[in-house]
């Protein structure tokens, strides 16, 4: 999109040196306009976590080149090392957004299957050039298929202008170019259709105040900025013909996780009858999630509901302030789920579709998880785990920085007085703490275990946990755990 006429996506490689991947400093807008440079895996991931770049879009693609970065800063006979450790590092950086691990995913399988390391180094470049471009693309045909629901508005009301409400900043800059929510917005005006947007502040963070006024600003489009605990009001008052709002992660049924206060707006709309609409590529989806609860929710430092920061007028210095007494304890979840109920459907690259899983299915049968692992929610999985033992459930990773994440789903290879050896969806480091949940019929139990051992094999992440401190009752599920498992290996063969 635009800055000032001139054309800009949100990252790039330098056209001079490829090994330079150029992003925006989204920090400093709307005051001033700052091109940073990364060059190193330690770059990316520190402009992810502290939001240098952000939106779940923006977020996958500069993984994908802080996988390439990693790559070209590794030995030719390193790299496939390299990525994996650079996948933990990335996957942790922000846990909601799913492009992230989709795209994290995407670079370390399209480089494993390669041979020969400056082959591999040159498959991470292309892979994340492609990442970026199909965000780019899937948005702009986001916009094409949204449009159509703008354009029957308008007709509606006669030319007078639509009015469509959206939350936080699911545009242009949260993407690689044309944004989710704003794509159809911008196709509606490239169509000559008369749109109003109201932006939701969005705070803390204010995504909406600092960015997507300005985004909408810099492509000429009407809008204006409310506080957070407007939109109701408005809806109530006739003065909201739709809402728009883009997603960090979207399970296969529907439910849609998106900036923290989504969900009071869907509620209101869904009380005032207000069309309620979420935009999003497919690489959002999370096929694996049944439920929105499941769902991992960010939570970020307090000290960003209790400071604010902005502009000072007088000294045109960007500045940052307390709002609060000395002391003020805040919790600041960054993110929250709106089930699909609430949801009038998804705006894909594909086209409209209902939020539920059929509706979904259907326009993404290719999508459609073939692996049993997959097809089990950590609930299902938790009754299944009861009947044959074979497979452990939710796992935290606890690394050595102290840094939680979240996991579900992965499986147990083989079970021994000490611990576990497990396959695990992500890559873990030695030396971290594993808390796992293991189950066999009517029990469960938590258990602590310390990484031990990781290897890749056939591409598959393997891990050897042993457990610590295990209490009485714990020693007595795990024995009874690990003869279930055996005599199920056993009459499996
Ligand atoms: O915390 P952020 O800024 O990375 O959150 C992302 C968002 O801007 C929103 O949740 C957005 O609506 C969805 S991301 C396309």
């Amino acid at each position: 999109m635009n800055i000032n006429g001139r054309h800009f996506r949100t990252i790039w490689p330098d056209p001079e040196n490829r090994n330079n991947i150029c992003i925006i400093d989204q920090r400093q807008l709307p005051h001033q306009f700052i091109i940073e440079t990364l060059t190193c895996l330690d770059d990316s991931i520190r402009a992810i976590k502290d939001m240098h770049v952000r939106g779940a879009g923006l977020i996958g693609a500069t993984a994908g080149f802080g996988m390439y970065l990693a790559a070209i800063n590794a030995p030719d006979h390193g790299v496939n090392e390299a990525l994996e450790q650079a996948a933990i590092l990335l996957n942790r950086s922000r846990p909601t957004a799913r492009n992230l691990g989709w795209a994290v995913g995407r670079v370390l399988a399209a480089v494993t299957t390669i041979e020969n390391g400056i082959d591999k180094k040159q498959t991470a470049y292309k892979t994340a050039c492609e990442i970026a471009d199909e965000d780019a693309a899937f948005c702009k045909q986001i916009g094409t298929h949204g449009l159509e629901l703008i354009a029957a508005i308008s007709k509606e009301k006669n030319g007078k202008p639509v009015n469509i409400l959206t939350h936080c900043n699911a545009g242009w800059l949260a993407f690689v170019d044309y944004g989710s929510a704003t794509a159809p917005i911008y196709a509606a005006r490239d169509a000559g259709i008369d749109v109003h947007v109201w932006v939701d502040e969005t705070r803390p963070w204010n995504q909406g105040a600092k960015l997507t006024t300005w985004e909408l600003q810099q492509e000429g489009i009407a809008n204006t900025l409310i506080a957070d605990n407007t939109g109701g009001h408005l809806m109530q008052n006739g003065m909201v013909d739709m809402v728009i709002v883009g997603t960090d992660r979207t399970t296969h049924t529907g439910d849609v996780a998106n900036k923290i206060g989504t969900y009071l707006k869907a509620l209101a709309a869904h009380d005032n009858n207000i069309p309620f609409y979420v935009a999003l590529p497919s690489s959002t989806f999370d096929w694996e999630l049944e439920h929105g609860t499941d769902i991992p929710i960010e939570q970020r430092s307090g000290e960003e509901i209790t400071r604010i920061s902005g502009m000072n007028d007088k000294t045109g210095e960007i500045e940052t302030i307390r709002l609060v007494a000395p002391g003020t304890q805040a919790i600041n979840y960054s993110f929250d789920v709106t089930p699909a109920r609430l949801i009038s459907g998804l705006i894909t690259e594909r086209g409209i579709v209902q939020a539920n899983k059929e509706a979904i299915d259907a326009l993404f049968p290719d999508k459609t998880k073939t692996d049993w692992r997959m097809t089990m929610t950590p609930t299902e999985h938790r009754h299944f785990i009861r009947k044959n033992a074979l497979h452990l459930l939710d796992y935290l990773i606890i690394d050595q920085n102290g840094l939680q994440t979240t996991y579900s789903m992965g499986r147990t290879l083989d079970v021994s007085e000490k611990g576990l050896k497990l396959e695990t969806t992500q890559p873990i480091s030695q030396g971290d703490t594993l808390l796992i949940t293991v189950g066999v019929e009517d029990d469960l139990i938590d258990l602590r275990g310390e990484v031990v051992h990781t290897e890749m094999l056939d591409g598959r992440h393997i891990t050897g946990v042993e457990f610590q401190d295990i209490s009485e009752d714990g020693r007595r599920i795990f024995k009874k755990y690990a003869e279930a498992f055996h005599s199920a290996r056993a009459q499996n063969g």
